[in-house]
C-alpha cells in the first residue's frame, strides 16, 4: 500500500483523474491511497498569501519559503524517514523515467509539490529528497507532473493490475521497446498482420516478439541499448 500526497495550488484539477478507471477501483481496493492538500491553506496573512515577487526584480512571482516549509513539516509529522520521499516537481530535476517509478514504488508515503508561476524560492530544494523533471519542457504547473509519477508508479503496484493486464509485456520492459501489436482485422486494405502471429505457433510467436522489439528499440530509441550487446 503506497499513499501519496500532493501539495498543489490547484486540487480540483485532481477529482476528475482520482476518480476514473484503474486509479478509481486502486482506491477502493484499499491498494492506494491519495491526499491533495491546497497549499493556498499554509498561505501568509489574512490573504493565504504564498508567492511574491523575487528579489533582485524579474518578471512573474516566487512561491515562498514558509507555506511549503510549514505545510511539509505537518503533513510528514508521523513519517519514518526510510520508507518515505519527499520531492519537488520542477523541470530542473533529474529526469523520470520507469526506473524510478519501480523504485518509488517500494515506498510508504510519497510527496509530491507542485510549482506555479516562476517556480520556487531557491532555498525549497533542500526541504525535500530530490527533484524531479517529467522532461524537458515547461508546463505551467507541477500538477500534470504529479499526475504522470502516481499514475506510472500505482500501477506497478502488487494487485492493482488483473493477472491479465500484470503480465503484458511492455515498453521498457527489459530495457526495449514492445513488440509491435495488431488487433482486428487481418487484412485493412491490403495492410495485413505478420502471418505468424496467426500460425498458432506459440514458440514462434514469442521469438519473433523478441526480435521486432529489438529491431524496434535499435530503430527508435537506440539510446536505450547503450551499453549492451
Ligand atoms: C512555469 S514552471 C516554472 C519554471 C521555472 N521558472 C524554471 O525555469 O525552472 C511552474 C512549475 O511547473 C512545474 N513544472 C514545469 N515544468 C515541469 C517539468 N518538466 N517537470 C516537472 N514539473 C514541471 C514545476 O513545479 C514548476 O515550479
Amino acid at each position: 500500500m503506497i499513499k501519496f500526497h500532493i501539495l498543489t495550488l490547484f486540487p480540483d484539477l485532481f477529482s476528475g483523474f482520482l476518480k476514473e478507471s484503474i486509479l478509481a477501483r486502486a482506491q477502493k481496493q484499499g491498494l492506494i491511497e491519495i491526499y491533495v492538500y491546497n497549499l493556498r491553506d499554509w498561505g501568509i496573512g489574512k490573504h493565504n498569501q504564498v508567492d511574491d515577487s523575487p528579489y533582485g526584480g524579474g518578471t512573474g512571482m516566487v512561491i515562498m519559503m514558509e507555506p511549503i516549509d510549514v505545510a511539509i513539516k505537518e503533513i510528514t509529522k508521523d513519517w519514518m524517514p526510510k520508507k518515505n520521499r519527499k520531492i519537488l516537481l520542477t523541470p530542473q530535476g533529474k529526469i523520470y523515467n520507469q526506473k524510478k517509478a519501480e523504485d518509488l514504488s517500494k515506498y510508504e508515503n510519497v510527496l509530491l509539490i507542485c510549482g506555479r508561476y516562476e517556480g520556487f524560492d531557491e532555498r525549497i530544494r533542500a526541504l525535500v529528497d530530490e527533484e524531479l523533471s517529467i522532461g524537458n519542457y515547461i508546463l505551467n504547473g507541477g500538477e500534470v507532473a504529479a499526475m504522470a509519477v502516481v499514475e506510472s508508479v500505482f500501477r506497478l503496484l502488487p494487485g492493482v493490475l488483473t493477472k491479465e493486464e500484470a503480465t503484458r509485456i511492455e515498453t521498457f520492459h527489459d530495457g526495449l521497446l514492445e513488440y509491435p501489436q495488431y488487433t482486428r482485422p487481418e487484412d485493412y486494405y491490403g495492410k495485413k498482420v505478420p502471418p505468424v502471429l496467426l500460425s498458432g505457433n506459440h514458440a514462434k510467436i514469442e521469438k519473433w516478439r523478441h526480435e521486432q522489439a529489438v529491431k524496434k528499440t535499435i530503430e527508435k530509441r537506440p539510446d536505450l541499448l547503450d551499453g549492451r550487446d
